[in-house]
């Protein structure tokens, strides 16, 4: 079986690595939620060695994320466990960074609320949390592509949408996070930092 593949991630995962190569250099352990195929994962653990990166995601995933990790094996790199942002199975382990990519969109709202709560309660002092995906600000969504994306994304399902940045950064701000840096990246998305105080 093939190994599942997005273009996307190999076209973001280079532009993402240079804005979050120094903020991850003193880091010890992140947890990524959500890892999809798992090529931001492999990635990420071959160009920062010294940093231990726990994929995630969905059991559907898993066989997918295992693939790429058989692929490109890395002693930092760990098989992902199952994490269900609507469930209650947040691993036990300790992170100083969680990251996730693409994945507000797609999970319900109810879970991106719950992600942002357990992100909050995870993190240590000074840990970052770091959100990539599309945003819309003040309930506007630009650019027009990205208006077609939100209208796909809600016709594919009606929990899923390009979310309200100040909706999340209120969440963030409720779990004890600050935001830092508000990134605007390739192909219209963003990279929101945030620093647990
Ligand atoms: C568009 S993919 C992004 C995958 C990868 N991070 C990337 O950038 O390509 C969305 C991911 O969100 C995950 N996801 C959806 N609902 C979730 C939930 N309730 N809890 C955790 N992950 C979820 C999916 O399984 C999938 O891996």
């Amino acid at each position: 079986m093939d190994k599942p593949f997005s273009l996307a991630c190999e076209n973001n995962r280079g532009p993402i690595l240079e804005i979050l190569q120094p903020l991850l250099a003193d880091k010890l352990s992140v947890l990524e939620i959500g890892s999809g195929t798992g090529q931001h994962a492999v990635w990420f653990a071959k160009h920062l060695p010294k940093l231990r990166w726990q994929t995630s995601d969905l059991q559907h995933n898993h066989v997918g994320i295992n693939q790429w990790l058989d692929a490109y094996p890395s002693p930092n790199l760990l098989p992902p466990v199952e994490l269900d942002m609507l469930g209650d199975n947040w691993p036990k382990a300790d992170f100083d960074c969680i990251y996730s990519a693409n994945t507000a969109h797609i999970m319900p709202w109810e879970a991106v609320v719950n992600m942002l709560a357990h992100v909050g309660l995870t993190l240590p002092s000074n840990g970052h949390f770091c959100l990539y995906g599309p945003m819309q600000y003040q309930g506007v969504i630009e650019p027009q592509s990205n208006r077609n994306f939100d209208a796909s994304l809600r016709q594919q399902a009606s929990h899923m949408g390009i979310r309200e940045f100040h909706k999340i950064n209120q969440l963030a701000a409720e779990a004890g996070l600050v935001l830092l840096d508000d990134h605007a990246m390739p192909a219209n998305n963003r990279l929101l930092i945030w620093q647990k105080v």
